[in-house]
């Protein structure tokens, strides 16, 4: 058995679509960031790569590398569960966190839930979500933390 455990931070700013767990979400602002700055799919792929020694995402997909600019986020996941699989490993769980003042995103725990089982290839009680906010000590932050369990 492995675990792995990865981290992702964006800044939220007006006019950016808002876009989590694969999912686009209703919100008047979004992550400031190159690709769509899906946090949950970046901390999660870090978590895999990590379950294994494999560095991180960066390393995978250097920004320096002009074809990876804007990269999409579900890419990155798909080839950290390639590197997983690779190393004869097999994605069991995952339990993720995600920490932001506003929108509140909890009516739609369930899509976000569904649609992350599908893209790891797990039933939804394999996916734990849970929501906070920073309680104002970062009001425009975005932040995922990720924990996953692999097993032979
Ligand atoms: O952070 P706090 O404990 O105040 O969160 C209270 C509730 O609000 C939690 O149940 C959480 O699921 C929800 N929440 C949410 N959307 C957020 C942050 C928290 O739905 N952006
Ligand atoms: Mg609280």
């Amino acid at each position: 058995m492995r675990i792995g455990y990865g981290e992702d931070s964006h800044l939220l700013v007006p006019g950016r679509p808002l876009v989590l767990c694969g999912l686009p979400l209703p919100s008047d602002r979004g992550p400031k960031a190159h690709s769509d700055g899906d946090a949950a799919l970046h901390a999660l792929a870090d978590a895999l790569l990590s379950a294994y020694g494999l560095g991180d995402i960066g390393t995978l997909f250097p920004d320096t590398e002009a074809r990876w600019e804007g990269v999409r986020s579900t890419v990155i996941l798909e080839e950290a569960l390639k590197r997983v699989k690779v190393q004869g490993g097999r994605l069991l769980q995952v339990s993720l966190v995600l920490i932001l003042d506003r929108p509140k995103i909890s009516p739609h725990r369930q899509a976000l839930q569904e649609n992350l089982a599908q893209l790891l290839g797990l039933s939804p009680d394999r996916v734990g979500l849970s929501f906070k906010t920073s309680e104002g000590l970062a009001p425009d932050h975005l932040q995922a933390r990720a924990v996953v369990l692999v097993g032979p």
